[in-house]
């Protein structure tokens, strides 16, 4: 079963020295407005095979046939990113180390008097310790 991973959460991290998206025989990732480095919309797809990525570049751009008429033989999308959000997208990558140390400096959940939960350090830096310890935080339940 060929895998397709969705690395939407960790861009800018590695696993095992390997960048997300680099393991299967696709990688998915989100630009969008919530995610470390956006586009406002969008996404990037990454994969080795040349063939699957021309296909899907032709998929996301309405799978016009290479003829001089009009002819789809297979339904298409528009999913284009402009070049204009693709140009903030490169400005952006400018920012995503600074950013990923930020999130890693930042715990996921605050921990108040008294309370059952905590933060959890592991959270904020899933695959590249050491990470820091953010002041106060407790060894992780559950
Ligand atoms: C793991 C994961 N996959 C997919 C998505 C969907 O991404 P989008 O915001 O582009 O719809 C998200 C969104 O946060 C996500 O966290």
């Amino acid at each position: 079963m060929p895998l397709i991973e969705d690395v939407v959460e960790v861009l800018g991290t590695t696993y095992k020295g390997r960048p997300p998206g680099t393991f299967g025989k696709a990688g998915v990732f989100s630009f969008n407005s919530n995610k470390i480095i956006t586009t406002s919309g969008g996404g990037m797809l990454v994969s080795d095979d040349a063939e699957r990525i021309a296909h899907a570049r032709k998929l996301a751009t309405q799978a016009r046939d290479p003829a001089p008429h009009y002819q789809h033989s297979e339904i298409g999308y528009n999913y284009r990113l402009s070049n204009v959000l693709a140009a903030i997208g490169r400005g952006q990558l400018q920012v995503l180390e600074d950013r990923v140390q930020a999130r890693r400096r930042k715990p996921v959940l605050s921990l108040s008097k008294g309370s059952t939960t905590t933060s959890r350090p592991s959270a904020t830096c899933p695959v590249s310790p050491p990470c820091p310890k953010p002041p106060g935080a407790a060894t992780p339940v559950g």
